[in-house]
Protein backbone atom coordinates (compact mmCIF):
# COMPACT_ATOMS: atom_id res chain seq x y z
CA UNK A 1 0.00 0.00 0.00
CA UNK A 2 1.20 3.26 -1.11
CA UNK A 3 1.95 6.35 1.30
CA UNK A 4 -0.66 9.18 1.03
CA UNK A 5 1.36 12.50 1.39
CA UNK A 6 0.37 15.82 1.65
CA UNK A 7 2.41 18.72 -0.15
CA UNK A 8 2.28 22.35 1.96
CA UNK A 9 4.24 25.21 0.42
CA UNK A 10 6.07 26.69 3.53
CA UNK A 11 6.84 30.32 2.54
CA UNK A 12 4.21 32.57 0.74
CA UNK A 13 3.22 30.70 -2.09
CA UNK A 14 5.15 29.58 -5.08
CA UNK A 15 7.74 27.22 -3.79
CA UNK A 16 7.42 24.94 -7.06
CA UNK A 17 4.58 22.98 -5.30
CA UNK A 18 3.51 22.21 -9.00
CA UNK A 19 6.64 20.46 -10.12
CA UNK A 20 6.84 18.40 -6.50
CA UNK A 21 3.43 17.09 -6.71
CA UNK A 22 4.03 16.18 -10.03
CA UNK A 23 7.20 14.01 -9.05
CA UNK A 24 4.78 12.37 -6.68
CA UNK A 25 1.97 12.02 -8.91
CA UNK A 26 3.83 9.70 -10.80
CA UNK A 27 3.93 6.99 -7.31
CA UNK A 28 0.22 8.23 -6.62
CA UNK A 29 -3.37 7.03 -7.63
CA UNK A 30 -5.15 9.84 -6.74
CA UNK A 31 -4.32 13.55 -6.37
CA UNK A 32 -7.04 15.94 -4.02
CA UNK A 33 -6.98 19.41 -4.10
CA UNK A 34 -8.19 20.92 -0.94
CA UNK A 35 -8.46 24.69 -0.44
CA UNK A 36 -7.81 27.96 -1.95
CA UNK A 37 -8.89 28.09 -6.20
CA UNK A 38 -7.63 30.07 -9.32
CA UNK A 39 -5.71 32.27 -7.53
CA UNK A 40 -2.78 29.36 -7.23
CA UNK A 41 -0.91 29.02 -10.35
CA UNK A 42 1.13 26.00 -10.27
CA UNK A 43 3.15 25.46 -13.11
CA UNK A 44 4.80 21.79 -14.70
CA UNK A 45 6.78 21.02 -17.31
CA UNK A 46 6.32 17.64 -18.94
CA UNK A 47 7.37 16.44 -22.15
CA UNK A 48 8.95 20.06 -23.30
CA UNK A 49 5.62 21.55 -22.59
CA UNK A 50 4.84 24.03 -20.11
CA UNK A 51 1.39 23.36 -18.29
CA UNK A 52 -0.28 26.77 -15.82
CA UNK A 53 -2.60 25.05 -14.30
CA UNK A 54 -5.07 26.74 -11.68
CA UNK A 55 -7.87 24.82 -10.30
CA UNK A 56 -7.00 21.42 -11.76
CA UNK A 57 -4.96 19.05 -9.13
CA UNK A 58 -1.42 19.17 -11.16
CA UNK A 59 -1.79 15.18 -11.05
CA UNK A 60 -4.14 15.13 -14.12
CA UNK A 61 -1.02 15.65 -16.45
CA UNK A 62 -0.58 11.52 -15.82
CA UNK A 63 -2.89 9.58 -17.41
CA UNK A 64 -4.98 7.17 -15.62
CA UNK A 65 -4.66 8.80 -12.21
CA UNK A 66 -7.81 10.42 -10.50
CA UNK A 67 -8.31 13.91 -9.26
CA UNK A 68 -10.12 15.37 -6.92
CA UNK A 69 -11.49 19.01 -5.67
CA UNK A 70 -12.55 18.91 -2.41
CA UNK A 71 -15.45 21.53 -0.56
CA UNK A 72 -12.26 23.44 1.08
CA UNK A 73 -11.86 24.59 -2.95
CA UNK A 74 -13.50 27.71 -4.45
CA UNK A 75 -14.20 26.93 -7.75
CA UNK A 76 -14.94 29.31 -10.83
CA UNK A 77 -16.90 27.03 -12.66
CA UNK A 78 -16.00 29.34 -16.26
CA UNK A 79 -12.59 29.09 -15.25
CA UNK A 80 -12.80 25.12 -14.97
CA UNK A 81 -14.33 24.78 -18.10
CA UNK A 82 -11.39 27.03 -19.83
CA UNK A 83 -8.75 25.02 -18.17
CA UNK A 84 -10.24 21.53 -18.97
CA UNK A 85 -10.57 22.64 -22.81
CA UNK A 86 -7.06 23.54 -22.58
CA UNK A 87 -5.95 19.95 -21.21
CA UNK A 88 -8.23 18.61 -24.02
CA UNK A 89 -5.96 20.58 -26.74
CA UNK A 90 -2.63 18.99 -24.98
CA UNK A 91 -4.37 15.54 -25.73
CA UNK A 92 -5.73 15.50 -21.61
CA UNK A 93 -8.75 14.59 -20.87
CA UNK A 94 -10.58 15.11 -17.93
CA UNK A 95 -13.51 13.09 -18.69
CA UNK A 96 -13.96 10.10 -15.84
CA UNK A 97 -10.93 11.26 -13.84
CA UNK A 98 -12.15 14.61 -12.64
CA UNK A 99 -14.62 15.10 -9.81
CA UNK A 100 -15.80 17.85 -7.29
CA UNK A 101 -17.28 17.95 -4.14
CA UNK A 102 -21.09 18.98 -4.06
CA UNK A 103 -20.27 21.34 -1.79
CA UNK A 104 -17.78 23.38 -3.04
CA UNK A 105 -18.59 26.77 -3.27
CA UNK A 106 -18.43 28.70 -6.28
CA UNK A 107 -16.82 31.54 -7.85
CA UNK A 108 -18.91 33.19 -9.83
CA UNK A 109 -18.16 36.91 -12.22
CA UNK A 110 -19.60 39.11 -9.14
CA UNK A 111 -17.05 37.94 -6.70
CA UNK A 112 -14.13 39.33 -9.01
CA UNK A 113 -15.87 42.42 -9.32
CA UNK A 114 -16.40 42.46 -5.67
CA UNK A 115 -12.53 41.90 -5.30
CA UNK A 116 -11.35 44.53 -7.75
CA UNK A 117 -14.12 47.06 -6.15
CA UNK A 118 -12.87 46.32 -2.10
CA UNK A 119 -9.17 46.14 -2.90
CA UNK A 120 -9.97 49.83 -4.45
CA UNK A 121 -11.35 50.52 -1.00
CA UNK A 122 -8.93 49.59 0.82
CA UNK A 123 -6.09 51.78 -1.37
CA UNK A 124 -3.05 52.11 0.97
CA UNK A 125 -3.68 49.45 2.85
CA UNK A 126 -4.77 46.62 0.10
CA UNK A 127 -3.71 43.33 -0.15
CA UNK A 128 -2.72 42.81 -3.67
CA UNK A 129 -4.68 40.07 -4.22
CA UNK A 130 -4.87 38.00 -7.27
CA UNK A 131 -8.40 39.26 -7.96
CA UNK A 132 -10.34 36.26 -8.72
CA UNK A 133 -12.62 36.55 -6.86
CA UNK A 134 -11.31 34.09 -3.57
CA UNK A 135 -12.14 36.38 -0.47
CA UNK A 136 -15.30 37.90 -1.67
CA UNK A 137 -16.35 34.20 -2.56
CA UNK A 138 -14.86 32.47 1.06
CA UNK A 139 -16.63 35.17 2.79
CA UNK A 140 -20.26 34.27 1.68
CA UNK A 141 -19.40 30.53 2.13
CA UNK A 142 -18.68 31.94 6.11
CA UNK A 143 -21.64 33.97 5.50
CA UNK A 144 -24.08 31.41 3.97
CA UNK A 145 -24.85 31.96 1.35
CA UNK A 146 -22.57 31.03 -0.89
CA UNK A 147 -23.75 29.29 -4.45
CA UNK A 148 -22.60 25.83 -3.96
CA UNK A 149 -21.64 23.06 -6.58
CA UNK A 150 -24.52 21.12 -5.83
CA UNK A 151 -27.12 24.22 -6.25
CA UNK A 152 -25.93 23.39 -10.45
CA UNK A 153 -28.52 20.98 -10.47
CA UNK A 154 -31.29 22.19 -8.61
CA UNK A 155 -32.70 25.31 -11.17
CA UNK A 156 -34.87 26.65 -8.09
CA UNK A 157 -32.64 26.89 -5.65
CA UNK A 158 -30.23 28.39 -7.92
CA UNK A 159 -32.49 30.88 -8.51
CA UNK A 160 -33.95 31.71 -5.53
CA UNK A 161 -30.38 32.04 -3.95
CA UNK A 162 -29.21 34.25 -6.60
CA UNK A 163 -32.12 36.35 -5.73
CA UNK A 164 -30.95 36.49 -1.99
CA UNK A 165 -27.25 37.13 -3.64
CA UNK A 166 -29.22 40.23 -5.14
CA UNK A 167 -30.48 41.55 -2.01
CA UNK A 168 -27.22 41.07 -0.08
CA UNK A 169 -25.20 42.81 -2.14
CA UNK A 170 -27.44 45.67 -3.51
CA UNK A 171 -24.39 48.09 -2.77
CA UNK A 172 -22.76 46.53 -5.31
CA UNK A 173 -25.10 45.03 -7.90
CA UNK A 174 -27.60 48.66 -8.33
CA UNK A 175 -26.20 51.23 -10.32
CA UNK A 176 -23.44 48.97 -11.60
CA UNK A 177 -23.45 48.66 -15.19
CA UNK A 178 -20.64 46.16 -14.73
CA UNK A 179 -21.88 43.03 -16.71
CA UNK A 180 -20.72 40.71 -13.51
CA UNK A 181 -22.77 42.61 -11.42
CA UNK A 182 -26.00 40.71 -13.86
CA UNK A 183 -27.46 37.80 -11.34
CA UNK A 184 -29.56 36.85 -14.83
CA UNK A 185 -26.66 36.67 -16.63
CA UNK A 186 -24.90 34.93 -14.14
CA UNK A 187 -27.79 32.80 -13.78
CA UNK A 188 -27.99 32.32 -17.81
CA UNK A 189 -24.61 30.91 -18.03
CA UNK A 190 -24.33 28.87 -15.01
CA UNK A 191 -27.70 26.72 -16.59
CA UNK A 192 -25.50 26.64 -19.53
CA UNK A 193 -22.45 24.96 -18.61
CA UNK A 194 -24.49 22.62 -15.55
CA UNK A 195 -24.88 19.62 -18.27
CA UNK A 196 -20.80 19.95 -18.72
CA UNK A 197 -20.50 19.54 -14.78
CA UNK A 198 -23.05 17.22 -13.63
CA UNK A 199 -20.97 14.20 -14.48
CA UNK A 200 -18.27 15.64 -12.34
CA UNK A 201 -19.56 16.02 -8.86
CA UNK A 202 -18.99 13.46 -5.93
CA UNK A 203 -18.93 12.44 -2.49
CA UNK A 204 -15.26 13.20 -2.11
CA UNK A 205 -15.04 12.41 1.18
CA UNK A 206 -16.52 9.05 0.89
CA UNK A 207 -14.71 8.03 -2.70
CA UNK A 208 -11.45 8.81 -0.90
CA UNK A 209 -11.82 6.64 1.56
CA UNK A 210 -12.81 4.02 -0.58
CA UNK A 211 -9.67 4.69 -2.08
CA UNK A 212 -7.72 4.18 0.72
CA UNK A 213 -9.91 0.98 1.79
CA UNK A 214 -8.83 -0.53 -1.55
CA UNK A 215 -5.16 -0.01 -1.19
CA UNK A 216 -4.65 3.18 -3.12
CA UNK A 217 -2.44 5.62 -2.51
CA UNK A 218 -3.33 9.29 -2.08
CA UNK A 219 -1.31 12.70 -2.69
CA UNK A 220 -2.90 15.74 -1.26
CA UNK A 221 -1.87 18.74 -3.20
CA UNK A 222 -1.41 22.29 -1.19
CA UNK A 223 -1.94 25.64 -2.99
CA UNK A 224 -0.33 29.11 -2.16
CA UNK A 225 2.08 28.61 1.37
CA UNK A 226 1.51 28.18 4.90
CA UNK A 227 2.78 31.99 5.27
CA UNK A 228 -0.40 32.77 3.53
CA UNK A 229 -2.85 30.64 5.87
CA UNK A 230 -5.74 32.50 7.05
CA UNK A 231 -4.89 31.79 10.38
CA UNK A 232 -1.70 31.47 11.20
CA UNK A 233 -0.24 33.48 8.22
CA UNK A 234 0.56 37.26 8.00
CA UNK A 235 -2.53 38.44 8.66
CA UNK A 236 -4.58 40.26 7.25
CA UNK A 237 -2.12 39.62 4.46
CA UNK A 238 -2.53 36.68 3.32
CA UNK A 239 -5.34 34.28 1.56
CA UNK A 240 -8.85 33.74 2.35
CA UNK A 241 -8.03 29.65 3.20
CA UNK A 242 -6.24 27.57 5.82
CA UNK A 243 -3.26 26.72 3.56
CA UNK A 244 -2.10 24.42 5.93
CA UNK A 245 -2.29 20.63 6.98
CA UNK A 246 -5.67 21.30 8.92
CA UNK A 247 -7.46 22.90 5.74
CA UNK A 248 -6.65 19.19 3.68
CA UNK A 249 -8.97 17.46 6.50
CA UNK A 250 -11.88 19.75 6.50
CA UNK A 251 -11.08 20.71 2.76
CA UNK A 252 -12.04 17.11 1.93
CA UNK A 253 -13.50 15.58 4.76
CA UNK A 254 -10.97 13.17 6.26
CA UNK A 255 -9.31 12.17 9.22
CA UNK A 256 -6.17 12.71 10.37
CA UNK A 257 -4.37 8.91 9.62
CA UNK A 258 -5.57 9.14 6.48
CA UNK A 259 -2.20 11.59 5.64
CA UNK A 260 1.08 9.39 5.99
CA UNK A 261 3.27 12.20 5.41
CA UNK A 262 4.05 15.69 5.22
CA UNK A 263 6.35 16.81 2.59
CA UNK A 264 7.13 20.71 2.99
CA UNK A 265 8.12 23.08 -0.55
CA UNK A 266 10.91 25.36 0.55
CA UNK A 267 12.41 27.51 -1.97
CA UNK A 268 16.19 27.94 -1.82
CA UNK A 269 15.71 31.49 -0.94
CA UNK A 270 12.43 33.86 -0.41
CA UNK A 271 9.69 35.60 -2.82
CA UNK A 272 6.86 37.24 -2.10
CA UNK A 273 3.80 38.70 -4.37
CA UNK A 274 0.82 40.97 -2.67
CA UNK A 275 1.36 43.27 -0.54
CA UNK A 276 2.92 42.14 3.51
CA UNK A 277 5.34 42.07 5.69
CA UNK A 278 8.90 40.32 4.22
CA UNK A 279 11.67 40.79 6.80
CA UNK A 280 14.14 39.54 4.28
CA UNK A 281 13.15 41.08 1.21
CA UNK A 282 16.30 42.66 -1.17
CA UNK A 283 15.64 45.34 -3.00
CA UNK A 284 18.92 45.64 -4.27
CA UNK A 285 20.99 44.29 -7.61
CA UNK A 286 21.07 40.70 -5.79
CA UNK A 287 17.04 41.04 -5.44
CA UNK A 288 16.68 41.72 -8.77
CA UNK A 289 19.22 39.02 -10.00
CA UNK A 290 17.05 36.28 -7.96
CA UNK A 291 13.58 37.90 -9.83
CA UNK A 292 16.05 37.29 -13.57
CA UNK A 293 17.35 34.19 -12.76
CA UNK A 294 14.95 32.88 -10.90
CA UNK A 295 11.82 33.76 -13.39
CA UNK A 296 10.19 35.06 -10.61
CA UNK A 297 6.95 36.43 -12.14
CA UNK A 298 3.43 35.25 -10.67
CA UNK A 299 2.10 32.12 -13.07
CA UNK A 300 -1.51 33.55 -12.41
CA UNK A 301 -0.88 37.51 -12.53
CA UNK A 302 2.20 37.97 -13.85
CA UNK A 303 3.17 40.22 -11.49
CA UNK A 304 6.76 40.32 -10.51
CA UNK A 305 7.95 38.58 -7.38
CA UNK A 306 9.28 40.24 -4.15
CA UNK A 307 12.33 38.21 -3.40
CA UNK A 308 14.58 37.98 -0.70
CA UNK A 309 16.67 35.65 1.59
CA UNK A 310 15.70 32.58 3.11
CA UNK A 311 14.20 33.28 6.56
CA UNK A 312 14.16 30.41 9.25
CA UNK A 313 12.48 32.12 11.89
CA UNK A 314 9.35 31.60 9.34
CA UNK A 315 10.45 28.32 8.14
CA UNK A 316 10.33 27.05 11.91
CA UNK A 317 6.81 28.57 11.94
CA UNK A 318 5.49 26.81 8.78
CA UNK A 319 7.42 23.23 10.02
CA UNK A 320 5.79 23.19 13.13
CA UNK A 321 2.34 24.43 12.31
CA UNK A 322 2.23 21.79 9.53
CA UNK A 323 4.23 18.61 11.02
CA UNK A 324 6.79 18.55 8.22
CA UNK A 325 8.90 15.99 8.46
CA UNK A 326 10.29 15.94 4.57
CA UNK A 327 11.56 19.00 2.93
CA UNK A 328 11.85 19.20 -0.87
CA UNK A 329 13.91 22.08 -1.56
CA UNK A 330 13.62 23.80 -5.02
CA UNK A 331 15.15 26.38 -7.23
CA UNK A 332 18.76 26.03 -5.36
CA UNK A 333 20.48 26.06 -8.98
CA UNK A 334 19.65 29.94 -8.91
CA UNK A 335 21.99 30.52 -6.29
CA UNK A 336 24.91 29.10 -8.08
CA UNK A 337 26.33 32.45 -9.13
CA UNK A 338 25.88 34.35 -6.11
CA UNK A 339 28.84 34.80 -4.10
CA UNK A 340 27.75 35.48 -0.37
CA UNK A 341 24.83 33.40 0.41
CA UNK A 342 22.75 34.67 3.44
CA UNK A 343 20.17 33.08 5.47
CA UNK A 344 17.99 34.58 8.50
CA UNK A 345 18.46 32.77 11.65
CA UNK A 346 17.10 35.01 13.91
CA UNK A 347 15.19 38.32 14.25
CA UNK A 348 15.76 41.62 16.91
CA UNK A 349 12.99 42.73 18.03
CA UNK A 350 12.75 45.66 20.39
CA UNK A 351 16.16 44.89 21.35
CA UNK A 352 15.57 41.08 21.71
CA UNK A 353 16.67 38.14 19.63
CA UNK A 354 13.85 35.82 18.54
CA UNK A 355 14.26 32.35 17.06
CA UNK A 356 10.53 31.85 16.69
CA UNK A 357 8.32 34.15 14.88
CA UNK A 358 6.63 36.68 17.42
CA UNK A 359 3.53 35.88 18.63
CA UNK A 360 1.47 38.93 16.51
CA UNK A 361 2.71 38.26 12.96
CA UNK A 362 2.03 41.90 11.90
CA UNK A 363 5.46 42.55 13.61
CA UNK A 364 7.28 41.01 11.25
CA UNK A 365 6.90 44.65 9.89
CA UNK A 366 9.12 45.87 12.78
CA UNK A 367 11.73 43.03 13.09
CA UNK A 368 15.39 43.73 11.72
CA UNK A 369 17.13 39.85 10.49
CA UNK A 370 19.86 38.72 11.77
CA UNK A 371 22.16 36.77 9.27
CA UNK A 372 24.47 33.83 8.92
CA UNK A 373 26.76 34.36 6.00
CA UNK A 374 27.23 31.03 3.53
CA UNK A 375 29.86 30.79 0.87
CA UNK A 376 28.72 30.37 -2.67
CA UNK A 377 29.03 27.52 -4.51
CA UNK A 378 29.84 29.83 -7.97
CA UNK A 379 29.45 26.57 -9.90
CA UNK A 380 26.22 24.84 -11.88
CA UNK A 381 24.01 23.24 -10.37
CA UNK A 382 21.86 23.01 -12.66
CA UNK A 383 19.93 19.41 -13.93
CA UNK A 384 22.21 18.17 -11.00
CA UNK A 385 20.77 14.40 -10.58
CA UNK A 386 22.95 13.73 -7.13
CA UNK A 387 23.34 14.72 -3.71
CA UNK A 388 27.01 14.03 -3.76
CA UNK A 389 27.30 15.39 -6.98
CA UNK A 390 26.89 19.02 -5.43
CA UNK A 391 29.21 21.20 -4.98
CA UNK A 392 30.31 21.11 -1.22
CA UNK A 393 29.52 24.56 -0.42
CA UNK A 394 25.44 24.12 -1.38
CA UNK A 395 25.46 20.54 0.48
CA UNK A 396 26.49 22.32 3.60
CA UNK A 397 23.72 24.92 2.82
CA UNK A 398 21.05 22.26 2.12
CA UNK A 399 22.48 20.96 5.44
CA UNK A 400 21.97 23.73 7.52
CA UNK A 401 18.32 23.87 6.56
CA UNK A 402 17.61 20.39 7.11
CA UNK A 403 19.20 20.67 10.57
CA UNK A 404 17.81 24.27 11.53
CA UNK A 405 13.76 22.64 10.52
CA UNK A 406 14.58 19.02 12.00
CA UNK A 407 13.42 17.39 8.93
CA UNK A 408 14.83 15.53 6.09
CA UNK A 409 15.49 16.53 2.90
CA UNK A 410 13.80 14.31 0.22
CA UNK A 411 14.07 16.03 -2.94
CA UNK A 412 15.73 18.80 -4.77
CA UNK A 413 14.97 20.37 -7.46
CA UNK A 414 18.08 21.62 -9.72
CA UNK A 415 15.97 23.14 -12.93
CA UNK A 416 12.12 23.06 -13.68
CA UNK A 417 12.01 20.00 -16.09
CA UNK A 418 11.57 16.87 -14.25
CA UNK A 419 14.71 14.76 -14.66
CA UNK A 420 16.05 18.16 -13.20
CA UNK A 421 15.83 16.83 -9.50
CA UNK A 422 17.93 14.74 -7.01
CA UNK A 423 16.22 12.51 -4.60
CA UNK A 424 17.83 11.84 -1.46
P1 LIG B 1 -6.10 36.21 -2.88
O1 LIG B 1 -5.83 34.79 -2.50
O2 LIG B 1 -6.27 36.42 -4.35
O3 LIG B 1 -7.18 36.83 -2.07
O4 LIG B 1 -4.76 37.05 -2.52
C1 LIG B 1 -4.33 37.26 -1.19
C2 LIG B 1 -2.81 37.25 -1.10
O5 LIG B 1 -2.35 35.94 -1.37
C3 LIG B 1 -2.12 38.17 -2.11
O6 LIG B 1 -0.93 38.67 -1.53
C4 LIG B 1 -1.75 37.22 -3.24
O7 LIG B 1 -0.66 37.69 -3.98
C5 LIG B 1 -1.41 35.98 -2.45
N1 LIG B 1 -1.59 34.75 -3.21
C6 LIG B 1 -2.76 34.13 -3.51
N2 LIG B 1 -2.53 33.03 -4.23
C7 LIG B 1 -1.21 32.92 -4.36
C8 LIG B 1 -0.34 31.95 -4.99
O8 LIG B 1 -0.77 30.95 -5.55
N3 LIG B 1 1.00 32.21 -4.91
C9 LIG B 1 1.50 33.29 -4.26
N4 LIG B 1 0.73 34.21 -3.67
C10 LIG B 1 -0.60 34.02 -3.72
Amino acid sequence: MGKNIIVIGCQWGDEGKGKIVDLLAERADIIARFQGGANAGHTIIAAGKKFILHLVPSGIIHQGKYCYIGNGVVLDPFGLIEEMEFLKNEGISCAGRLFISSATNLVLPYHKLIDGIEEKKRSGSSIGTTLRGIGPAYKDKVDRCGIRFCDLFNQQRLQEKLELQKKLKAEYFDKSDDIRANIEIVYRDLMKISPIMKPLIADVSYELEKHKKEGKSILFEGAQGAMLDIDLGTYPFTTSSNTTVGGALTGLGIGPKMIDEVVGVVKAYTTRVGSGPFPTELTNEIGRQLQTIGGEFGATTGRPRRTGWLDMVTLRHACRINGVEKLAITKLDVLDDIDKINICNAYRLNGQLIEQAPLDLGDLWNVEPVYMEFDGWKSSTTGMTKFGDLPANARKYLDYIAHELGAEISLVSTGPGRQETIVV
